[in-house]
């Protein structure tokens, strides 16, 4: 390949990665339009109403908020949709929604962040019903997904500095360009990997049965995979194929 074709190849292919993981960043940090589609992970608790009757025997009155600007985690009632960013997460009552605040390295909590929605009165039994499952257990997905944003982070300044040196003539810049490459593929690979490995854990309430041996029913609350996680992916496959053009013209310049 001639070295124009490849600087040219490789960093379309970054400059495709880095504006992917934008997308995946900017997941749910407020709820205006491209934003509130982006998400890392859904939870769903719109069955739960009735897997708690089921449990309780008792009808259930109060648990979902009603107003979709309700604050988060103040026991006013749990969203119906929570669909979970890297920097915040945003609770949907009816397709509107508010959002927390925006920290880095958030950690997924899905059920602590859940359960601080609920009316006392809910939030107590809640716990009490559901005692298994990957899902419940707020130290772990918190503390793998914290490490992975960090890895993803460090996977997007490497995108970002991989398309900046390799536009840049110079044999010791088109090294660093392909190092850089490589660094982030490995990096954005075990993040994504970490993310998908987290979320199928989790995914095991969504078969969780509650009520009487003789009738039992879905709990109501289930998981599923973000658009974000697949952006993450894509973003990754583009920077590893990167990789191949970045070391050929790495190996071209070196051998002038
Ligand atoms: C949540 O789950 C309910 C019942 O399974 C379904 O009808 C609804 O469309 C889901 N909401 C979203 C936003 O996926
Ligand atoms: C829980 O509290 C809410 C609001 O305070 C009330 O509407 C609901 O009936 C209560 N539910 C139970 C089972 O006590
Ligand atoms: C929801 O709450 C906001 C602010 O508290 C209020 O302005 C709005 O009227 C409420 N909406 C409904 C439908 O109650
Ligand atoms: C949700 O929106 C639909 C249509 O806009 C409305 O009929 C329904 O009452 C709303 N539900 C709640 C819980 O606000
Ligand atoms: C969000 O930030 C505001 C202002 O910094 C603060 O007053 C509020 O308590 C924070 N909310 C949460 C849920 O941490």
């Amino acid at each position: 390949m001639r070295g124009e074709l490849c600087i040219g190849s490789a960093s379309v292919l970054a400059l495709i990665s880095l504006i992917l993981l934008i997308f995946m960043h900017v997941g749910q940090i407020n709820t205006s339009t491209v934003p509130r589609g982006i998400s890392m992970v859904n939870v769903n608790t719109s069955g739960y109403a009735a897997g708690l009757e089921a449990a309780l025997g008792d009808p259930i009155a109060g648990l979902y908020a009603t107003n979709a600007s309700t604050p988060l985690q103040a026991m006013l009632g749990i969203r119906e949709n929570y669909k979970f960013g890297l920097y915040s997460y945003c609770g949907y009552v009816n397709g509107s929604g508010i959002c927390s605040n925006t920290s880095a390295a958030t950690r997924w909590e899905p059920f602590s962040t859940i359960v601080a929605d609920m009316r006392s009165n809910y939030s107590g039994v809640t716990t009490a019903l559901i005692t298994e499952g990957t899902f419940i257990d707020s130290d772990y997905l918190g503390e793998f997904t914290k490490g992975a944003y960090y890895l993803i982070i460090i996977g997007s300044v490497c995108v970002a500095m991989a398309l900046l040196t390799g536009l840049l003539k110079h044999t010791v810049l088109f090294f660093l360009s392909t190092l850089f490459a490589v660094l982030g593929s490995l990096t954005l690979l075990i993040g994504a990997t970490i993310w998908t490995v987290v979320i199928k854990k989790a995914e095991s309430i969504n078969s969780f049965i509650v009520g009487p041996s003789g009738a039992p029913v879905p709990l109501g609350i289930t998981v599923s995979t973000g658009d974000a996680l697949f952006l993450l992916w894509a973003a990754w496959a583009c920077l590893l194929v990167s990789t191949l053009p970045y070391m050929i013209r790495c190996v071209h310049y070196a051998e002038q």
